[in-house]
């Protein structure tokens, strides 16, 4: 195994011995994973962009089993790296050195479903399509859903935080999440597992641990409000001739779909040909300069098709729209959504993928990547923006053969200055981990980063739990 070098210093934690082995096998038995083999598959990330070098992967199948493991850890000075389905795009997922890996890949099960409430009580080890299937047949959906859902856990998006799809429609994690069960940095379990939509006593500590990835606790139960299933869903597929046409055509859509819009996602030209050529899908509308994807979820099938006739009738008059098509039945409605949530993958076989993940003001939201074209002239393979358009949230991608220094130091500051300047986000929704820690003070003041710093002293006082993750480094 080889451990890349990056420009951080490990800290002083301990190395795992033979004693830690065995202290580890005996809270739980076989499932200590060394062979070299199956540790080197979590040590790599989903965009393989980082490596760590742990030799130790653990996979617990209960709270009471994490808890033990993070105690001994804590008494031993043993760095832990938590980890999901490891598809996070910012390097918090893998090992920056030996860090053992705690996975949840064994924490699968539902604990209950009330369909009533539409609450679902689950492990954090539970992955999102799996638990989509499930809520399904008792005709409830998960309130988020994302291009990773085959592989991603639960635990991991409360982790991140994670926006995705749905967001337009049933907001943030941080509403929808009701309660958690925490393992802290010493093995002490909170128990903060409510399913009550409503409770005011007291701090709201669940939310410290949403969107902290891993830095401050092991989250190992998910308590999350399901809405339910809608009984019509459309999506639109739409061309459009230029960006201020799609901010139009949105405007359009909240206006004429109202309360069943659910989704309103924009791609450009370049990151749509990427798709054809790289995963070879057939691109249903004439080649324009911007799509637009829209979707409709509502409780009657003709209120919602009258509502999408009368949009769509209108933004093809007026212009705003140059193409387009509609689907219904489930099928259709999955070929259409492949089209936006396959992006990632496509560009991942273009090369080095520069990845950017902002919030900016939506009537902005595009000028960057023009700008970047420019700037970058033919440094750059690819410079495509595509998004969350209804939440302000643009992902920025450039692509180029392999990594080179010189395009990092075209984009880097200048992306995020022109970011904070613009008093956007330098991480919408993928979170900060181990590659973008030190961006942090772009988007928060000093006076914010240091009171995190404080949190994480009070709750993580070794610095166990992902280190070098989420927070700058301190000199
Ligand atoms: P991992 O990648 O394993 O871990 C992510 C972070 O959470 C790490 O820091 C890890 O240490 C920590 N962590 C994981 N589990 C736990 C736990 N139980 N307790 C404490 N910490 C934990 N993200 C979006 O926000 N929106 C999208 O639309 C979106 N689409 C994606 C599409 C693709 C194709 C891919 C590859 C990724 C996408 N992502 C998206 C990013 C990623 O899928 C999400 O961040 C996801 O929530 C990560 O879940 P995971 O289980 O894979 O976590
Ligand atoms: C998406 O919206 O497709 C994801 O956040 C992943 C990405 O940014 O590539
Ligand atoms: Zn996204």
């Amino acid at each position: 195994l080889t451990c890349k070098r990056y420009p951080v210093q490990r800290l002083p934690f301990s190395t795992v011995s033979e004693k830690d082995l065995a202290a580890f096998e005996s809270i739980i038995p076989g499932r200590v994973i060394t062979d070299p083999d199956q540790v080197e598959a979590c040590n790599v990330d989903w965009l393989r962009s980082v490596r760590g070098c742990s030799k130790v992967l653990l996979r617990p199948q209960t709270s009471e089993e994490v808890s033990h493991i993070l105690r001994h850890c804590h008494e031993r000075n043993l760095a832990v790296n938590p980890q999901g389905g490891n598809t996070g795009l910012v390097g918090g997922s893998v090992p920056v050195f030996d860090e053992i890996i705690l996975s949840t890949a064994l924490m699968n099960k539902v604990i209950s479903f009330h369909n009533v409430s539409g609450i679902l009580v689950c492990q954090a080890g539970c992955v999102l399509e799996e638990l989509s299937r499930y809520v399904q047949e008792q005709d409830f959906i998960m309130p988020l859903d994302l291009g990773a859902k085959g592989s991603c856990h639960i635990g991991g998006n409360v982790s991140t935080n994670a926006g995705g799809l749905r967001f337009l429609r049933y907001g943030s994690l941080r509403g929808t999440v009701l309660g958690l069960e925490v393992v802290l940095a010493n093995g002490t379990i909170l128990n903060c597992l409510t399913s009550l939509r409503k409770d005011n006593t007291g701090y709201d500590l669940k939310q410290l641990f949403i969107g902290s990835e891993g830095t401050l606790g092991i989250i190992t139960t998910v308590s999350i409000l399901c809405p339910p299933r809608p009984q019509a869903v459309n999506v639109a597929f739409l061309g459009c001739p230029g960006f201020a046409e799609v901010l139009q055509t949105f405007t359009t859509c909240k206006g004429m779909l109202g309360e069943v819009l659910s989704a309103f996602e924009f791609m450009d030209a370049e990151c749509m040909r990427l798709v054809r050529q790289h995963l070879h899908l057939a691109i249903p509308v004439q080649e324009s300069p911007f799509y637009a994807l829209v979707e409709t979820s509502g409780s009657s099938v003709g209120h919602d098709a009258e509502k999408l006739g009368s949009f769509l009738e209108q933004v093809l008059d007026s212009g705003l729209v140059t193409d387009g098509t509609v689907a219904t039945d489930q099928r259709k409605v999955q070929t259409l959504w492949a089209l936006r949530e396959r992006i990632t993958e496509a560009l991942s076989h273009d090369g080095y993928v520069f990845k950017y993940d902002i919030s900016l003001p939506v009537e902005r939201l595009y000028d960057l990547v023009i700008d970047l074209r420019t700037r970058l002239g033919p440094l750059a393979k690819h410079v495509v923006g595509y998004g969350h358009l209804g939440d302000g949230n643009l992902h920025l991608n450039v692509t180029a053969e392999a990594f080179s220094e010189g395009l990092l130091s075209s984009l880097e500051p200048y992306v995020y200055t022109w970011t904070a300047e613009q008093q956007g986000s330098v991480s919408a929704e993928h979170g900060l981990g181990f590659k973008k820690r030190h961006v942090l003070g772009y988007s928060k003041p000093p006076v914010a980063v240091q009171l995190m710093q404080q949190l994480k002293l009070l709750l993580d006082p070794k610095g166990i739990l992902n280190p070098y993750k989420t927070l700058p480094a301190q000199d």
